[in-house]
């Protein structure tokens, strides 16, 4: 038993037991005047949603899938940086929590060594100069689960790495209270002041990879993100460029 201590994430909460997708519930409700800081949970999505239109898979009781609906006064161009900023949060939650040497893959996917056990998918709706409303989509594998055959070597939980059994509302609160405490700060002075401890967290610094965008593929190193958030990675003719957005594969 343990009640998150925050004002305004988790302030209004709804449950499913099951449901299709607690991001297009949060997409939804949004639309209908829900307010900032509501959150969508569920214990099962029978049609989870991933980056680049990808499913996520979410068995009952196995993880946390929830999804946050924000009301920021930022434009669209800061709007991307706010799943980075999410993405320390959690990291930092689970290692505080549990000890283990958890590592983001940029630009927002939770690893523990080569297994995948958190991903992050954020929507924005709204016009350039100004959003009108933000999700922030965040599912967190907790409990071993029989993965599909194509996810197997990539699809990991925490309770494989942990010795005890994770609580669901434990990490649910650590990120909460967390992610309020931190979040004026960001809305203010945008990821600037994270940048540093992102590049902390960041997975494999120096270590090859292929970024792929859309048909054109990089070999490059990591060397690191800059204030925006942007990739920046060694090319191996030596030069330096910045990924903005895409996938980059280890
Ligand atoms: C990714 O790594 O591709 C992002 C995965 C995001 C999954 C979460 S689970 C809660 C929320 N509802 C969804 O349908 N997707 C997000």
């Amino acid at each position: 038993q343990r009640e998150c201590h925050t004002k305004i994430f988790g302030s209004n909460v709804v449950y499913f037991k099951s449901i299709d997708s607690t991001q297009t519930k949060a997409h939804e409700l949004a639309r209908q005047g829900a307010k900032h800081g509501t959150i969508v949970i569920a214990n099962e999505q029978t049609n989870g949603k991933g980056r680049l239109g990808r499913s996520w898979f979410s068995n009952e009781g196995k993880g946390i899938w929830m999804s946050i609906l924000l009301r920021p006064s930022f434009s669209y161009n800061e709007a991307p940086q706010i799943t980075l900023f999410a993405s320390i949060i959690l990291t930092n939650a689970l290692r505080s929590l549990y000890g283990i040497d958890i590592r983001i893959k940029w630009p927002n996917d939770l690893y523990f060594e080569k297994k995948k056990i958190a991903g992050i998918l954020t929507e924005m709706h709204g016009e350039q100069d100004q959003i009108h409303y933000l999700i922030i989509g965040i599912g967190i594998n907790t409990h071993k689960t029989k993965y599909p055959l194509e996810l197997k070597q990539k699809a990991g939980s925490l309770e494989e790495f942990i010795n005890q059994n994770p609580k669901r509302i434990e990490i649910l609160c650590k990120f909460l209270e967390q992610f309020e405490k931190n979040y004026e700060l960001f809305h203010q002075k945008g990821f600037a002041p994270f940048f540093d401890e992102y590049n902390q967290l960041l997975l494999k610094k120096g270590t090859p990879i292929v970024v792929t965008q859309s048909t054109s593929f990089i070999y490059g190193q990591i060397y690191g993100v800059d204030e925006n958030g942007y990739l920046i990675v060694k090319k191996e003719n030596g030069e330096m460029i910045k990924v903005v957005s895409g996938d980059i594969t280890i």
